[in-house]
């Protein structure tokens, strides 16, 4: 039976982590699954790493709707969860709504939407609507060129507190998930503190219900990784296994907080990331 949002929170509550992994096609997703990978993100990095674009701006929903299908039919565990991408949401509530039905159709379980407090509205009705909401604050991947590059969110005092303030908002619209991306871990910490839903780190801190890496990134395929990135190839076992063996490792080391370590979070001082899948 696939993985719900109850089971993911009985696990947290028996002290354990929640692991999660981009994938976007059912091979990668199956072993995934067999690594025990608790949940399966088809993200719209799919632009840069399936679809060899600058940025994620240009990725479609029909693009996501197809490669959750290919994921939804590879596995019959893992939670899956689905990015909305840019455009398809931030028109209207109701835009947001028709776009996330399609997704859902498409075997999604949860979808994510980049943003805070502005998209309370929104979370209301797609939560009201039945829809698992999963919010992603901090660094966000689709405002690159708003924020003139992908650097490290919440240095400053007024932009951690907003950070703060978009996390308890996201969560009063009703959201059962967060991605916090790419800011300082003692801001992370406090965004933790304040919230109760399930929070999931990439670039933030081990103090987060759970952690995502991009699966390119994990398996060493990214030129210029970014600090939070570990490549779970080196050392792994040459039983003909290795990408099984690094999920699996991934798996553990978030289940018990050995990932992310202090060289995989960011500080006060901390400045941009690099530039991801370049
Ligand atoms: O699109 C994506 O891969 C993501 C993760 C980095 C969280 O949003
Ligand atoms: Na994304």
């Amino acid at each position: 039976m696939r993985s719900t949002l109850n089971v993911l929170r009985k696990k947290l509550a028996a002290g354990r982590k929640i692991s999660m992994l981009t994938c976007y096609d059912a091979g990668f997703a199956k072993v995934m699954e067999d690594a025990e990978v608790d949940c399966i993100l088809v993200g719209d990095t799919l632009g840069m790493l399936v679809q060899g674009r600058d940025s994620t701006l240009p990725v479609l929903l029909q693009d996501i709707a197809y490669h959750v299908s290919c994921v939804a039919r590879g596995t019959r565990r893992p939670f899956l969860l689905a990015d909305m991408p840019f455009g398809t949401y931030q028109e209207s509530p109701q835009q947001a709504l028709r776009n996330a039905v399609t997704l859902m159709q498409a075997g999604a379980q949860m979808v994510k939407i980049e943003g805070g407090a502005e998209l309370a509205p929104t979370i209301e009705l797609l939560t009201r609507s039945g829809i698992p909401v999963c919010g992603h604050i901090g660094l966000l991947p689709s405002h690159v060129h708003a924020l003139g590059g992908y650097r490290v969110q919440g240095k400053e005092d007024a932009e951690a507190r907003r950070i703060v303030a978009d996390a308890r908002a996201v969560e009063a619209a009703g959201a059962a998930m967060m991605v916090i991306e790419a800011v300082p871990d003692p801001v992370a910490r406090q965004v933790c503190e304040a919230v109760q839903l399930i929070t999931i780190g990439i670039g933030a801190s081990v103090a987060c219900s759970g952690q995502v890496l991009v699966l390119h990134d994990m398996l060493g395929l990214t030129a210029t990784p970014a600090k939070f990135v570990k490549n779970y190839m080196v050392g792994a076992p040459a039983g003909g296994d290795a990408v099984l063996q690094a999920f699996r490792r991934y798996a553990q080391e978030v289940e018990t907080g050995a990932f992310p370590g202090v060289e995989h979070v960011y500080g006060m001082t901390a400045g941009n990331i690099g530039t991801p899948y370049g």
